[in-house]
């Protein structure tokens, strides 16, 4: 049985080449966007609207993507933000959303999904940082920050879900 893939900013310049290889390969496809609805056409998709800055939106994408496809079995966290400023002239209000769409919508989306995974036995989550993280790189401090979180984050769950025992 082919796999479900949610794509998690399907609609940017990644997510379009990523979603047309996994349309191409026979997946079923959960596509979500923001602002841009996505274009492909596939058999298997179905498209979803959602800010992940927001939790309440990501739960409800999650529960209607179980919903409608009875399972997700592979989610790519694509969706970023990045917007060059050099450090002392960053605003806390790009800083914020940098930060809220980058770091806090790729951590709801791992924490409502997570929990479906587990009791189904499988799941692959994926994950977007940047080299600048490792790096740094001039105008880029909110960039990456986020994107060195999303690191920290990913090793962390990485542990926590290889043990079958924890609550
Ligand atoms: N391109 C590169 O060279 C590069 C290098 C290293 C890492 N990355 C990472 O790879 C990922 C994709 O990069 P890209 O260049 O393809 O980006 P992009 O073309 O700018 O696409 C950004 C995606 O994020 C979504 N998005 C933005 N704000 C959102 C929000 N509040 N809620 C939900 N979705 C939101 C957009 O949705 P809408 O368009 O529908 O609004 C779009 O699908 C990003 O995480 C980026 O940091 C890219």
């Amino acid at each position: 049985m082919s796999k479900t893939i949610l794509i998690v900013g399907s609609s940017g310049g990644l997510g379009q080449v990523i979603s047309n290889w996994f349309a191409s390969r026979n997946f079923k496809l959960a596509l979500h966007y923001h602002q841009h609805e996505p274009t492909i056409k596939s058999d298997n998709l179905k498209k979803y609207k959602a800010d992940i800055t927001k939790e309440s939106e990501v739960k409800k994408m999650i529960d209607q993507v179980i919903a409608d496809f009875g399972k997700i079995d592979i989610v790519i966290n694509n969706a970023g933000v990045s917007k060059s400023e050099i450090s002392w002239k960053t605003s806390s209000e790009n800083w914020d959303h940098t930060l809220a769409v980058n770091l806090n919508g790729p951590f709801y989306v791992a924490k409502y999904v997570l929990p479906h995974m587990r009791e189904n036995g499988f799941g692959r989550i994926i994950f977007m940082s940047s080299i600048v993280a490792q790096t740094g790189f001039i105008g880029t401090s909110a960039y990456a920050a986020s994107k060195a979180g999303i690191i920290g984050l990913t090793k962390t769950l990485a542990k926590e879900v290889a043990s079958k025992t924890l609550q």
